[in-house]
């Protein structure tokens, strides 16, 4: 064990099982630990790296931003905070975004904004119940860890804040009767759900949604944490479906590997805040925001279609496999499903130099948007070799 390892023992708090690696940097797609040994990272930190490591750009516009101003309160107007506001609004059909520092805050947010739309309309406490899907994960916060709809994240913490209704995913019918009674102020849904196992959601079901809540002045709300940000081909996975939804969350990837967290406000909420109804001390922060703009910027319809590239690249090698079951998700993010223990053969990956991430019972793929060629295929062929034993 090194003596980070050992100290990390000691001192953190053990909310991960951490594997027993210490990276010290990263260069493009590779990962490099105390040894220096290589590493092909297909896991892009949980979906954060999307320009990989070390990125020249990204790096110019943070540093010079950190020499300029790295802080000013949100009492004060800052350039990049605004400059991002926009660009995401004119490449997201939004209207006004509020700026956190994670994919949980971002989805309180919005939380709050659905309870306030209709606390506006009907009433407080009317319409509080937020519809969220089975198997989904919004995060883990208290009321994040409630709209999320797994039951094994409803423990030990409780008492939860209530105002949830799960219903099962793709089920139309079901989603009918969750909104029948007049309650409902928001449905809140991943189009491919990453936690729970890279889950697709149908395009028919998703258009329903779009319909039913449109119908009854309830919000459709997309949680695009870790879909968002170019990781399924388009900036946001819901541009793939011609639909607009009312609130759009989004983390992880934003600023390249800095924390940020967006909650975007469509037409019909964007005036639902008013000063001193929610905040923030770091959201929006002008580091923060200036390497997301950098990140923005290179997202661009190329870059979208080489993610299209590369995932049909990876389909085509995996899914074939005699021991693959299936390859599921969209773009850059894919979970594949092999007569192999997820777990164990993520430890053996990473013993080859390939660092991977599970979802549930499959493999989970995340590669850096930017992956070149040589080092997505010398993974693929190791991640065959072990799928393959
Ligand atoms: C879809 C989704 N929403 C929310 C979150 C929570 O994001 P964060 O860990 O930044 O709070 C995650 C994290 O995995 C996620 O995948």
């Amino acid at each position: 064990m090194s003596t980070v390892q050992e100290l990390d023992a000691e001192y953190l708090a053990h909310t991960y099982g951490r594997f027993p690696v210490t990276f010290v940097r990263g260069e493009g797609s590779a990962l490099y630990d105390e040894e220096g040994k290589r590493y092909i990272d297909m896991g892009s930190g949980i979906a954060v790296n999307v320009l990989g490591y070390a990125d020249a750009e990204w790096i110019a516009a943070v540093s010079q931003q950190a020499g300029k101003l790295a802080h000013a309160s949100n009492l004060y107007y800052t350039q990049p905070q605004t400059e991002l506001a926009q660009l995401l609004c004119q490449r997201s059909g939004m209207k006004r975004v509020f700026f956190g520092n994670s994919g949980a805050e971002a989805n309180e947010c919005a939380i709050k904004a659905a309870r306030k739309y209709a606390a506006d309309k009907v009433g407080e406490n009317v319409r509080p119940v937020i519809v969220t899907m089975e198997n989904s994960f919004h995060g883990r916060t208290l009321a994040t860890l409630a709209a999320t709809g797994q039951d094994m994240f409803h423990h030990d913490f409780g008492p939860f804040p209530t105002g949830f209704r799960y219903v099962r995913p793709n089920d139309v019918r079901d989603l009918k009767a969750a909104l029948e009674q007049d309650d409902v102020c928001a449905v809140l849904l991943e189009t491919v759900q990453g936690e729970g196992g890279v889950v697709c959601l149908d395009e028919s079901y998703l258009k329903a949604v779009r319909k039913l809540t449109e119908e009854r002045d309830v919000l459709m709300m997309v949680d695009e944490v870790q879909t968002g940000n170019g990781r399924t081909g388009k900036l946001f996975s819901y541009q793939h479906f011609d639909l607009l939804p009312d609130v759009v969350t989004t983390a992880k990837g934003l600023a390249g590997g800095l924390p940020m967290g967006a909650c975007m406000l469509g037409e019909r909420v964007k005036d639902v805040f008013g000063p001193g109804s929610h905040g923030s001390t770091f959201g929006g922060n002008p580091i923060c925001a200036a390497g997301a703009l950098c990140v923005q910027k290179r997202l661009t319809d190329e870059l979208f279609s080489e993610v299209e590239r590369k995932s049909r690249y990876i389909l085509q090698e995996l899914s074939p496999l005699p021991n693959v079951k299936s390859v599921t998700g969209r773009g850059l993010m894919l979970g594949v499903e092999s007569n192999q223990n997820a777990g164990q053969l993520v430890k053996r990956l990473l013993n080859r130099g390939v660092v991977a991430l599970t979802a549930k019972t499959k493999l989970r793929l995340l590669p850096p948007l930017t992956i070149p060629d040589s080092d997505l295929e010398t993974a693929v062929q190791i991640i065959k070799e072990e799928i393959n034993q």
